[in-house]
């Protein structure tokens, strides 16, 4: 017989009835002791976000469900205790924006950005242990459980993570709030950086009648009377965070009662999301996320099966409130052919509006021969944009795209306009988990999804 969830049996939630629930991918903490006093620890702390900002994001999440706005969420696989500077964080906020700038002019609507950053911290792994020459110790599972060096005093999951990952995320989202309201974010300097990046792209004359429109843009604006004084919209933007909710403990400590509704939100970011392998309609993380008010995510694999998806949504959004569920679909480009379109249709004709967004990473991870986890931009370009038409042809709305990047110069993905191979995998492979877009590969796709973004424009004016 089918288990039925807690939802299903009417079960009450409360922030812990998680516990009750069986869970995969928890690190085996040593002392348990020691863990239930820095969840104690955690419960005290303030907030990161409030829950006014998580209403005010799933708003714009609903228009985007609605064909009304765009969603781009990017940011790291996994943030670093070791990489926890100002350039860090300021590059990739950079390349997000002039990203959202170049995606706001092709779609011609507003862009709802979202960065995993700020507490993408806890990793799921296939395998619980890992072995080198030999020796077997615990995965590494992000910073906020244990360090990444293959030894046996880094690897043992230390609760005392959690507080460091705590004001880490305080600190980054400090500096996030003040890049985006204090005249980083104004809209002629990012427009700047974007020509800066055409001027030395080797598809300089693909990219730049675009950027010459997007300057036209804003100068006739300025004659009118926008500009950076006299509009905030053009000085400040909206910026939020978010991470998969994997590390219930901690995201339980951090989940509050908003004192205006009452409501449970889960308040170590704006937004969270379940993993491919924590999806479990009977499982733990879908009972904590099923309770929090927040807008949430969860990714949708190539393992996902009709019914499955439906009695997630069910259990994840029982009042089909707008703005409230994003699937976000990874199939990988080979497979989303076959994949995407029934799940598509099934949450159509079910009368479910989420948003759809494309991850178009985690299905195209692949090994060199040398073993060096890669993705090829190719593959990535190529699983966006099936998912672009597959849901145009379902009359679903294609609602964005979900990318791991970083604002830096890494070769961790091959391909681009640069021709990146295998053999500069070695210059610059810094990521600590999955190979992310490095600034230039993360531009270029961003003019390509606005280009495919005004080509559905144009053709939907023309008919
Ligand atoms: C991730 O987003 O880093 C991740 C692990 O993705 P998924 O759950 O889709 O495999
Ligand atoms: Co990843």
């Amino acid at each position: 017989m089918d288990t039925m969830t807690p939802a299903q049996l009417g079960a009450t939630w409360n922030p812990g009835s998680w516990r009750d629930c069986p869970i995969l991918q928890v690190p085996a903490y040593p002392d348990a002791a020691k863990l239930a006093a820095m969840e104690a620890r955690l419960a005290r702390f303030p907030p990161l976000v409030f829950a006014g900002e998580a209403r005010r994001l799933k708003a714009q999440l609903a228009q985007a469900a609605s064909g009304g706005a765009f969603v781009l969420q990017g940011g790291d696989c996994a943030e670093s205790f070791g990489d926890f500077t100002a350039n860090v964080i300021r590059d990739t906020f950079r390349v997000l924006l002039q990203m959202a700038v170049v995606l706001t002019f092709g779609g011609a609507m507003p862009v709802v950005k979202i960065g995993r950053m700020a507490g993408q911290f806890a990793k799921p792994r296939s395998s619980d242990t890992e072995t080198i020459d030999g020796v077997s110790l615990p995965s590494y599972r992000g910073d906020i459980v244990n360090g990444p060096e293959f030894s046996a005093d880094a690897r043992l999951p230390d609760p005392t993570r959690m507080e460091f990952g705590y004001f880490q995320s305080a600190g980054t989202l400090n500096l996030l709030r003040a890049f985006a309201s204090g005249g980083y974010a104004d809209l002629h300097e990012v427009h700047r950086w974007n020509l800066d990046f055409v001027e030395r792209s080797p598809l300089v004359e693909r990219y730049r009648d675009l950027a010459a429109r997007i300057d036209e843009t804003l100068n006739f604006m300025g004659a009118c009377g926008l500009t950076s004084i006299s509009a905030p919209q053009i000085r400040e933007t909206d910026f939020y965070t978010s991470h998969e909710s994997l590390l219930l403990p901690y995201e339980q400590a951090l989940t509050r009662v908003d004192s205006t509704s009452g409501d449970h939100y889960a308040c170590s970011a704006h937004f969270l999301w379940i993993g491919d392998r924590t999806r479990q309609r009977d499982g733990a993380h879908v009972e904590f996320m099923r309770g929090i008010k927040n807008p949430i995510g969860m990714k949708v694999g190539p393992s996902m099966q009709v019914d499955d998806l439906l009695r997630l949504v069910d259990v994840l959004d029982p009042q089909n409130e707008p703005g409230r569920l994003t699937l976000i679909a990874r199939m990988g480009a080979d497979k989303v052919g076959d994949k995407l379109p029934k799940l598509l249709r099934a949450v159509k004709k079910a009368g479910r509006t989420p948003v759809w967004l494309c991850d178009p990473m985690h299905g195209n991870t692949i090994a060199t021969a040398q073993k060096i986890k890669t993705r090829r931009f190719d593959a990535i370009v190529s699983e966006l944009r099936a998912f672009f038409d597959i849901s145009t042809a379902e009359g679903s709305v294609p609602g964005g795209a979900h990318v791991e990047m970083t604002g830096r110069d890494v070769t961790e993905c091959v391909g681009g306009a640069r021709g990146l191979s295998e053999a500069d995998l070695g210059t610059r492979y810094e990521t600590f988990c999955d190979p992310r877009l490095n600034a230039e590969q993360s531009l270029e796709l961003a003019f390509l999804m606005a280009e495919a973004l005004q080509a559905r424009r144009t053709k939907r004016l023309s008919v």
